[in-house]
């Protein structure tokens, strides 16, 4: 979900919906707000996105005010339906609240709320938070932000909230566990959001909210941050923000992911600018420089994520096992926390995430640290809860990624990783120095192939325009390109809902070969350097079977051509860089099929791009 709230001078509405709309990337079936227009609470809320909250506002209330907190959905509690929308009030209608996350032990505090003569209208944790606040308030007679501190020491769970009371306008408190929460700081004016984007234009001034810490934020004031367990007082530290309003915005493309796809040349120069020298032979990265002895005395490397980044893990997999012998380990973050795992201090723990938020990785991360072992993030968002929480890490710079679907993240979660592979395979002497150095210019060229492997874009394109009604699709891949047909299924499923798998090629035969018939199509990555004789068999025995096949090959591909339906080309490169060329056809492809089929390509259903709950 996604918080947003305004206090200060000006109006606050048009600000909390604006913001509202640039962090619908967490969540967006149901939103909210409510403003207090000097005299009484206006709330408004729906099922649905921003935009049809911003409707309703227009029929239903007026919408001036200076304090406002706004809400954005992605439905825990409760199905997404207008009563369910966040903000939420108190029994008395004074409180209002906006909370991402979750409470666990709701369903206890809210019986003996029950008991106490409370009712709920909402199947919601948030309700039954702003009465137990709303409870300490009246029985103890103190001021609001005690109150909220006095209920969050009662609770189990996760939240970022904000509150204010109708009849104290000039404060909102605000309090954070497990979910991010930004302070822009203006003159006599405060901004609270999930993160900094719904107020770059406003101050580029920016305080993060710890875990376990909470702040009264009153007009004329310095804010005052506290520890909610100790009540201790802590000194916030702010930031300078690095973020443009530009990178927020689509510049002239139809949607973001399609901005994105097409951004991945600049955006990994920008992963490897001032870290890859190739004249001079050095990688360089501050995370892993101070920290070598760690990675050079590591037994292993574990590496845990979700989702797409998961899939840049497995790439990660095949770089560090092949070029720095290091053996590898990858886990999907919500399973390696269940199992129990074995860790010690000899363990190096690699955490991927674009958003640096989830939750899973973020547990994760917290377990692989309490077993004494080195956790390093790789992570796009700068000052992220992971990039936090991790002793070290090498930010990917890919800039704001909006589109739900990932892309750029992915390819620069590859560079990023690749980079460390080959600076490790170089101190522990797995790569010979004209093997080391061949490496760093072919990875400085993959820019200026990854333009021209977006070349296909119109070629792509009409391939989509034949496949789009396909009910399944097929994806494999072997060895590095394993991954990418794990990662080209999941863009296809996440943005036009048709069923897909990625699969090794070999494995084809063991099952999935059942499904093949002449309405399958199956998109097979056979470029040269990737065991390409065996990949040229597999696609023999799909041939034999009907299916279409759709073959991401290298330019000049005589062999493919000549079985395939179709081929889309990308540059020869390095084997090892090869899915940073490889991704971008089944991203494009994606894209198109999503877009022919009328899907909502940035915001596709029942997805969040930052999933803070586990
Ligand atoms: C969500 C998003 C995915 C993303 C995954 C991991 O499920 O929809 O696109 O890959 O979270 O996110 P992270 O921010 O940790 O990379």
């Amino acid at each position: 979900c996604g918080i947003v709230g305004y206090i200060g001078h000006r109006e606050a509405y048009p600000i909390v919906i604006q913001g509202l709309q640039r962090l619908e990337y967490r969540g967006y079936d149901s939103a909210g707000v409510a403003i207090y227009d000097g005299v009484d609470l206006k709330v408004c809320k729906t099922k649905g996105k921003v935009a049809d909250l911003e409707a309703r506002v227009a029929q239903d209330i007026t919408t001036n005010g200076n304090i406002a907190i706004g809400h954005t959905r992605w439905a825990t509690h409760g199905v997404p339906n207008d009563i369910n929308a966040h903000p939420h009030l108190s029994n008395s209608g004074d409180l209002v609240i906006i909370h991402n996350g979750i409470i666990e032990n709701y369903d206890s505090l809210r019986k003996e709320l029950t008991t106490r003569g409370y009712t709920f209208e909402s199947d919601t944790d948030t309700e039954v938070l702003i009465n137990l606040i709303e409870d300490v308030k009246l029985n103890e007679n103190v001021k609001l932000g005690k109150a909220v501190q006095i209920a969050l020491n009662q609770v189990i769970g996760a939240y970022a909230i904000a509150v204010f009371d109708k009849n104290k306008p000039d404060e909102i408190v605000i309090a954070r566990l497990g979910s991010p929460l930004a302070v822009g700081i203006g003159d006599n004016e405060f901004f609270i959001a999930s993160d900094a984007s719904p107020f770059i234009e406003y101050t580029k001034n920016a305080v993060y909210l710890e875990d376990e810490e909470m702040a009264v934020i009153r007009l004329g004031k310095p804010m005052k941050v506290r520890k909610i367990k100790d009540d201790s007082l802590v000194v916030p530290y702010v930031q300078e923000l690095q973020m443009n309003l530009e990178q927020i915005e689509k510049g002239g493309y139809p949607h973001f992911m399609l901005k994105e796809i097409f951004e991945q040349p600049s955006a990994i120069k920008d992963t490897y600018r001032g870290r890859l020298l190739a004249k001079e032979g050095i990688i360089r990265m501050a995370g892993i420089d101070d920290n070598i002895e760690r990675f050079l005395n590591a037994k292993r490397i574990i590496i845990v994520a979700c989702g797409t980044s998961w899939h840049a893990g497995l790439v990660a997999e095949y770089i560090f096992e092949d070029l720095a012998r290091i053996p590898v380990e990858v886990e999907y973050a919500s399973e390696f926390r269940y199992r129990n795992p074995i860790i010690s201090d000899k363990d190096v723990v690699i955490a991927i995430s674009q958003s640096g938020e989830t939750a899973d990785t973020l547990a994760a991360i917290k377990l692989a640290k309490s077993r004494g072992a080195f956790v390093f993030g790789v992570c796009n968002v700068v000052g992220s809860s992971i990039a936090r929480e991790t002793h070290a890490g090498a930010y990917t710079h890919a800039g704001p990624e909006i589109g739900v679907a990932s892309t750029k993240a992915f390819t620069t979660q590859i560079t990023v990783l690749t980079l460390i592979a080959l600076k490790l395979a170089k101190n522990n002497g797995s790569m010979s120095n004209s093997d080391f150095h061949h490496h760093l210019q072919e990875l400085e060229l993959i820019p200026e192939k990854v333009e021209k492997a977006l070349q296909s874009d119109p070629h792509i394109q009409a391939v989509a325009e034949i496949y789009k009604n396909a009910k399944n699709c097929l994806y494999l891949g072997r060895g590095y390109n394993f991954p990418v047909a794990l990662e080209g299924a999941l863009k296809l499923k996440e943005i036009s809902y048709i069923h897909a798998e990625g699969y090794p090629a070999a494995e084809m035969k063991h099952g999935p070969i059942a499904l093949i018939d002449e309405q399958m199509p199956v998109i097979v990555i056979a470029t040269k350097k990737g065991h390409y004789e065996k990949v040229v068999s597999n696609i023999e025995e799909i041939k034999a079977r009907k299916g279409k096949i759709i073959g991401i090959v290298t330019e000049g591909d005589t062999n493919v051509k000549q079985l395939a339906d179709h081929v889309i080309e990308v540059p020869e490169t390095l084997e090892s860089l090869s899915p940073l060329l490889t991704t971008i056809p089944l991203q494009l492809l994606s894209y198109h099929i999503a877009v022919m089929l009328g899907r909502n390509v940035d915001q596709p259903r029942n997805l969040a791009k930052s999933v803070t709950v586990e």
